[in-house]
Parts: C-alpha cells; structure tokens; sequence
C-alpha cells in the first residue's frame, strides 16, 4: 500500500507563513514522487487559503477535530460537512491533545469519526499511551482500549486511518525504540484484521517526533505504513526529507 505522511500543524502557522509553507512543498512535489500520498492540517481558518493553493496537486487537505453533528447550536464548532465543503478530505480526531486539553473520550472520538464518515471524510483516528502506561507495561492493553472504543464499526481501510502515537514521544524528542514501535504496530494490525474484512489494508501511522534523522528507520517497520507529524511539519525542508525516506 502507498504510504501517507501527514502534517499536523496543530495551533501554528499565519496565512503567511501557512501559504509560503505549502507553496514549498507544492515545488518539491513538483519535482519529485517520493513514492506516499501527502496530506497537510492546517488550522481551521488556514483551509481555504491552503485549499486554493494546492488545488489540482497530489498534496490533500485535512482538519484536526470536527464536530459530532453537521450542523446545529454549537458555538466554536465546525462540522465534518464544512470541512468537506472547504476542501478537506481527511481529519484528525482523538488526538491526544484534544483528549487532554479538550476531556476527549473514546464515546466522543468514535462519533466524530462516524461524523467523518458520514460527509465522505477519511478519518485519521490517533490511539497512544502516556509514559506511567508504558512504564507499567500497560501500552498494548490501552492501545487495545482506544482502538475498540474509538474506531467505529463502518470503518474501512477506504475511510479510516489508525496513528499510533505514544503521548510522551509528542514533541518531546523522545522515541519509542524500534522494537517497540513494531510490536504495537502488529498488535493494532492483528486487532483490525480480526475485526475488519480489510483490517490489512488499514494504513497505519507512527507519530512522535518523528524527524529527517529517525523518519527511515521507523517508516521501514513493517505495519507502519507513514506518519503523522508535528513539529517537522512546519519546515519543508525537514517535512521533504521524511517524505523523501519512504
Ligand atoms: P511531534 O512530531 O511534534 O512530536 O508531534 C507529533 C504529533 O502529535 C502529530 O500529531
């Protein structure tokens, strides 16, 4: 299957800065198919500005959250059909941030993804555990959770992507090795295959300071098939040379 590296610009970037970024992108891509699908996420109100710009190109668009419902009394919300109405083809829910900042659980994650699905959007559902996890040996086993609870039951490899990403290897520098990566990796990949007709062609993605210096390795793990970035994401130079390690 053709890998994804995604961008996730979380709560970054002006106009400005967001359009230099893409046109940046737009001109290596031009250049060269480093041989995975690219997806950029911009803020919200980045979008459209984004969506004009790459337009045409194989670079697509994504949100980071939507709502449950399409439409309704939900002051700050934006809905999936918005999102699919500006340009997006993808959006990220369940991300550990949201979960956190925003008391996000499974009940509600599932249902932005059923959201999702609902207005043609793929969903890119992120699954993880915190360090006290991890260190009490409990990293399958929440994994695990996440993915039952968060994943709905309409998911196909057609509509949904799984991130794998460990909470303390968010912007931290910190990695899981690669022997750990595998094995959660081929736990997430057993679970879709034994709860999915297509549970093998999930794309399943890596997230967690992924960089130019550690994006070959960790995208040559069987099962992890891309990653969602962060940080890197918001520089070409270093946003290219991960595309470019696939
Ligand atoms: P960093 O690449 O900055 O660690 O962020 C990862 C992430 O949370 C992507 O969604």
């Amino acid at each position: 299957m053709r890998p994804l590296i995604v961008g996730n610009w979380k709560m970054n970037t002006m106009r400005s800065e967001a359009t230099a970024l893409v046109a940046g992108l737009m001109e290596q891509r031009a250049e060269l198919d480093p041989g995975c699908d690219l997806l950029v996420c911009p803020p919200f109100v980045i979008l459209r500005p984004v969506a004009d710009i790459i337009e045409g190109s194989p670079i697509a668009l994504g949100a980071q959250d939507c709502h449950t419902d399409n439409s309704g009394a939900h002051t700050g919300d934006v809905s999936a059909g918005m999102l699919a109405d500006a340009g997006c083809e993808f959006v990220i829910v369940g991300h550990s941030e949201r979960r956190a900042d925003h008391r996000e659980d499974d009940v509600l994650v599932v249902s932005k993804a059923g959201a999702a699905h609902a207005s043609g959007l793929q969903a890119i559902i992120c699954v993880g555990e915190t360090l006290d996890q991890r260190n009490a040996e409990e990293t399958l086993s929440v994994v695990e959770g996440h993915l039952l609870s968060s994943v709905p039951d309409g998911a196909t490899a057609e509509n949904t992507v799984v991130a794998y990403e460990p909470i303390w290897a968010i912007g931290t520098g910190l990695t899981p090795t690669i022997e750990q990566i595998s094995e959660v990796h081929d736990h997430i990949r057993a679970l879709l295959v034994a709860r999915f007709a297509d549970g093998n062609e999930f794309r399943l993605l890596y997230g967690g300071s992924m960089n130019p210096g550690n994006a070959r390795e960790i995208l040559a793990v069987k099962n992890v098939n891309g990653g969602l970035v962060g940080g890197a994401s918001l520089n070409v130079k270093d946003f290219w040379s991960i595309c470019a390690s696939v």
